[in-house]
């Protein structure tokens, strides 16, 4: 019997075979968590190819699906046994020592890239997905009030991050989902600064951006803090970014061009006078990987259709002085969008 998820891509990709390795995509299209391994399939049937390390999980994850074991039958013996003249495969995801192999194996197939397809696929969650994604959104949201009396002069970027961390696996989470940003004073500057020994100071922005997975689903989230007292240029900064992301959340509905979401946040940030300020994307879909599609960026092609998970996400950075960003994990519903992150985002001053 088929998954949902394999017919959907069956029928989208023009290919005799799909041969997936990933292991976002293996759990994504078997439900089987272990990180290598691949998925063979063909309209005949659909097969899980795994070694002796894997065998009993795969057959209890991925119940659906065939389990082949590798040390009978190689995925390169399996794939010619079908005869195809073409496969579809994950073509950023391949080696290109992988597939030169492959081609040599079976040199009368053509090879077709098939990510356009299954990334699109993937962007749209369903109520599992959602449900997952939501519970990742409220651990980083516990996480946050829990460790804020710490935030103070004195604590260590590092130990902030660490009991983000500590907070979100306390309560259910199987990671982080990407390596915790905690940057103060002028490291705040730094849009990805990733937590290190300095101390917070009276003055300094905090700037904290984290976020965890739950059964395999990311959550993220940033807020900026300030040690002690704003003072006016502060203030200022955080307004502006502020005003930005509610700009660009009223705005979010399905049909958007991307880049009107963008733009929207963009051009208050350009109002206010720090357009050369805020140099990344405004944001970017979450899920099995912290960034998924769709991306909101002033390139971005697509648009937005309900049951997308995207982060809003602008900032504005000052060498030398410091910088603030705000982001919120969104729902695209058929109405606007649900926000799933429930933190407080007036500015808070520590
Ligand atoms: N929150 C980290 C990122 O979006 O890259
Ligand atoms: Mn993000």
């Amino acid at each position: 019997m088929f998954t949902k998820r394999v017919k959907a891509l069956l029928s989208s990709a023009k290919a005799d075979v799909i041969y997936i390795t990933s292991p976002e995509n293996l759990r994504y299209f078997s439900g089987f968590t272990g990180v290598e391994g691949a998925l063979i399939l063909s309209p005949k049937e659909q097969l899980l190819l795994t070694d002796s390390r894997y065998l009993l999980q795969a057959a209890e994850e991925a119940p659906d699906f065939a389990i082949v074991d590798v040390a009978k039958t190689k995925p390169i013996d399996c794939l010619s046994s079908y005869h195809p003249k073409t496969i579809a495969f994950e073509e950023s995801y391949v080696s290109a020592e992988a597939y030169k192999k492959l081609c040599e194996a079976l040199p009368d197939c053509a090879w077709q890239g098939i990510d356009k397809e299954i990334l699109l696929q993937r962007a749209v969650k369903d109520e599992e997905e959602l449900a997952c994604t939501r519970k990742a959104a409220k651990l980083a949201d516990e996480a946050f009030s829990e460790v804020l009396p710490m935030i103070k002069e004195g604590a260590a970027e590092k130990d902030i991050a660490l009991a983000l961390e500590w907070s979100m696996r306390k309560g259910g989470a199987e990671a982080a989902s990407f390596s915790i940003i905690c940057a103060s004073g002028v490291r705040s500057a730094l849009p990805h600064g990733v937590a290190t020994d300095k101390k917070l100071e009276k003055g300094d922005f905090v700037t904290m951006d984290f976020g965890c997975f739950y059964k395999g689903y990311a959550s993220d989230m940033t807020r900026t803090v300030v040690v002690g007292k704003a003072s006016d240029r502060q203030k200022k900064i955080y307004e502006t970014v502020l005003l930005a992301q509610e700009t660009a959340l009223s705005v979010l509905r399905p049909g958007l061009l991307c880049k009107e979401a963008d733009a929207a946040a963009r051009d208050v940030i350009a109002s206010a006078g720090y357009g050369d300020c805020f140099g990344h994307s405004l944001g970017h879909g979450t899920g099995l990987l912290i960034h998924e599609q769709p991306t909101l960026s002033p390139r971005s092609e697509g648009f937005l259709t309900p049951g997308m998970l995207v982060t809003v996400e602008p900032g504005i950075y000052i060498e030398n002085f410091g910088g603030v960003r705000i982001e919120d994990l969104v729902y695209i519903t058929e109405q606007g969008y649900e926000n799933l992150t429930h933190t407080d985002k007036r500015l808070l001053e520590l």
